[in-house]
Parts: structure tokens; sequence; C-alpha cells
């Protein structure tokens, strides 16, 4: 039962720092513990005003679930990336979705440097062989370079613009790919992706994932990169054509490629696991203590305004403050 707090219920099992502060300021109903899902959604139903969701698992948020909460005023989802919230339906229904932007920024753009670099320079495999008591018997092989490449950008957002300014530094010119121009850059606008890996040798796909941008960088895009190509992707795995890829990669259309995120995570494909020219990062863009700290942090900030009538420090632009309610 509710006391005076306002109830929030929590979709999948998210950081004890959100756990813990979301109970601490509300009525914490778990869903992930309940032994009856359907009966808790029912029992809270005619009531339920807030939501806090996106926990590794990424716990769906659609219409239909949203729909059992008729009071429902706010989503407190956690990541930037907010694919498995149906955001238009949400704003559609006057109901406001808030995700965690601008704190990651850093951390994300690091492990894409990271992963570039462990691409095209063969860090993990170099260090493989020093583990296997290789070295002894002979020198890690020469790699390929990052010298005299160019990298595009597919989606040069908030994060983007975190990785050009990394490459920028490392002294590899930048272009980017997005639906659209940006005035205030100084980078290369393509409209067209495939011309872009025609002109590129580095691709770092950094886009939300969705409907809009799924399988964007599909068969055409890897054979426009070329055999000298590495394609880095930190964005999701949907926007990648996985089977594509994993052709490109076994027929060399392609040098190589670093992937944090993957089509059906946590599972990754066997023909990569077992490619040597592909460096598999489990989905840890953001995931540092600091980082995650602040994101945490941020979900449980984003209720506490909510609660306090404040407007939402995060919204998401699909439910723009304040809210149309139908
Ligand atoms: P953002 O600031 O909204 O930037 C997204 C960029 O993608 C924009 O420049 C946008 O430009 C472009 N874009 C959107 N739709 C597109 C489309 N259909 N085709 C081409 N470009 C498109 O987002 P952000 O904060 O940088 O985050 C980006 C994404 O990174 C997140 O949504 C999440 O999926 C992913 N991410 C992954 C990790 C990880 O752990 N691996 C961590 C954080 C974030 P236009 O509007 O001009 O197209
Ligand atoms: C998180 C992310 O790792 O913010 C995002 O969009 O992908 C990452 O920061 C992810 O949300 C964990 O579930």
């Amino acid at each position: 039962m509710a006391g005076d707090k306002a109830e929030v219920l929590m979709i999948g099992q998210m950081a004890p720092m959100i756990i813990d502060g979301v109970a601490k300021a509300f009525t914490l109903h778990r869903l992930w513990e309940a032994p009856d899902r359907d009966r808790l959604i029912a029992e809270l139903g005619p009531r339920l005003r807030a939501i806090t969701a996106g926990g590794p698992v990424h716990d769906r948020v659609d219409g239909a679930l949203m729909a059992k909460f008729p009071k429902l005023e706010m989503i407190s989802s956690f990541g930037v990336g907010y694919d498995h919230v149906d955001a238009k339906w949400a704003g559609e229904h006057g109901i406001v979705v808030t995700n965690t932007p601008d704190v990651l920024n850093e951390e994300v753009a690091d492990t894409a440097l990271g992963l570039l670099l462990c691409t095209v320079r063969e860090l993990p495999q170099a260090e493989r062989h020093l583990r296997a008591g290789k070295w002894t018997s002979g020198d890690y092989r020469l790699t390929a370079s990052l010298r005299g490449r160019r990298a595009g950008i597919v989606g040069l957002g908030r994060i983007g613009k975190t990785i050009a300014r990394r490459l920028e530094a490392f002294g590899l010119p930048v272009v980017y790919h997005g639906r659209n121009a940006q005035a205030d850059v100084g980078y290369r606008h393509y409209p067209d992706l495939v011309a872009m890996a025609r002109d590129v040798d580095i691709l770092i796909v950094i886009t939300p994932g969705g409907a809009q941008t799924r399988h964007l960088i599909n068969a055409k895009v890897l054979e426009a990169l070329g055999p000298n190509g590495i394609l880095v992707n930190v964005s999701r795995g949907s926007v990648v054509d996985q089977d594509a890829l994993i052709a490109a990669l076994k027929e060399r259309k392609i040098l190589a490629a670093g992937l944090d995120v993957y089509a059906n995570e946590p599972h990754v494909p066997p023909e990569l696991t077992a490619m040597e020219h592909v460096v598999l990062l489990p989905h840890v863009g953001s995931a540092s203590v600091h980082t995650r700290n602040a994101m945490n942090q941020l979900v449980v900030d984003n209720l506490l305004a909510w609660a306090a009538g404040k407007p939402p420090l995060t919204p998401v632009p699909e439910t723009p403050w304040p809210p149309k309610r139908k």
C-alpha cells in the first residue's frame, strides 16, 4: 500500500544507488521481484504515476505497458539511449520520459577511442600473445596503423562530438554523417553515408538505436568502407546489420571491427568470437564507477524534480515539458 510518499514502479533491477535513492524518497515497487507481475501491475494500475527503467537488460516500456497506468506522468530511464521506451507513445499521452545525457560523453568517447586503438593496433591480440607465452618464440606481428587514416563519425551528437575532439588530437581528419548538416561545426557533412564510407577508412557509429537507424550500416556501406576499413560501433547493435558485418569480415571486405554493442545482447554470435580481426567489448561504453554514479544520480534526481512539481532535468525530445495530457 502507498503511504504519504509517491509510488514508483521499477521494472527491472537497477543499480543499488538508484534503488536506495528511490526507496528513500518514494514507495518503491520492484516489478522484477514480484511473484505475480500481472497482479502487481493490476493493483498499481489505477494510481501509479511514475516508472523507472532501463537496467542492463533494457526493460521494454511500450504503449501496452504504459496504457495499464492511466495516471502515469513520468518515466525516468537509465542511459542516454532510450530505444527501450516508446517515447513517441509517451509524448502523445502526456507522459514525460527522461534519460541520462551528457554525464557519460567523456567516458563513452574514451571507450570509443580505446576500442579504435585496440582494433587497429591489435592490442588485445598482442596481449594474448604475451600471456600465452608466445613472445619468447617471436615478436607479435606488425599491425595496421592510425597514421594516414580519415575518420567518419556516424551521428555527430553529444558523444560523437566528444569523440571527434579526441580524433583531432590524434591528428586524424574528421568528417560526419547525420540527417542534418550542423552549421556550428567545422567538419565536412556527408548527407550520403555510402559516399562518406568511400572517402574514409574508419567509421565510428554513435547514433541512437531504434527503427530509424536499424541496419544503417549495411553491406553497401561496408563494401564502400573497403578492405582497409575499420568499423567501430558504440551505438546500438541494431544500427549495424550484424550478418552483413560478419560476412564482410569473413570475406575481408573490411579490415577489422571493434564492437561494444550487439544485435541480441548479451549474446554474441560465435562467428564473431571466433574471428581474430575483431575486438569485442561487453557493452561497457559508460561502465566506470564515476560515470555510472552520475547516471544513477540523474535517474533519481529526475524523479525528485517530478515529485517536487519542478520541470524534469533531462526530458527526451519526444516528450517536451510541460506535457500535453490527452
Ligand atoms: P545525441 O546527442 O542525440 O546524438 C545523436 C546523433 O545521431 C545526432 O547527431 C543525430 O544527428 C544522429 N542521428 C540520429 N538519427 C539518425 C539517423 N537516422 N541517421 C543518421 N544519423 C542520425 O545522442 P548521444 O548522447 O550522442 O548518444 C548517442 C547514442 O549512443 C545513444 O542514443 C546510445 O544509443 C549510444 N550510447 C551507447 C553507449 C555504450 O555504452 N556503448 C553509451 C552511451 C550512448 P541528426 O539528427 O542530424 O541525424
Ligand atoms: C549503458 C548506454 O551501458 O547510455 C546508454 O545509452 O548504452 C550505456 O550507457 C546502458 O544503458 C546499460 O544498460
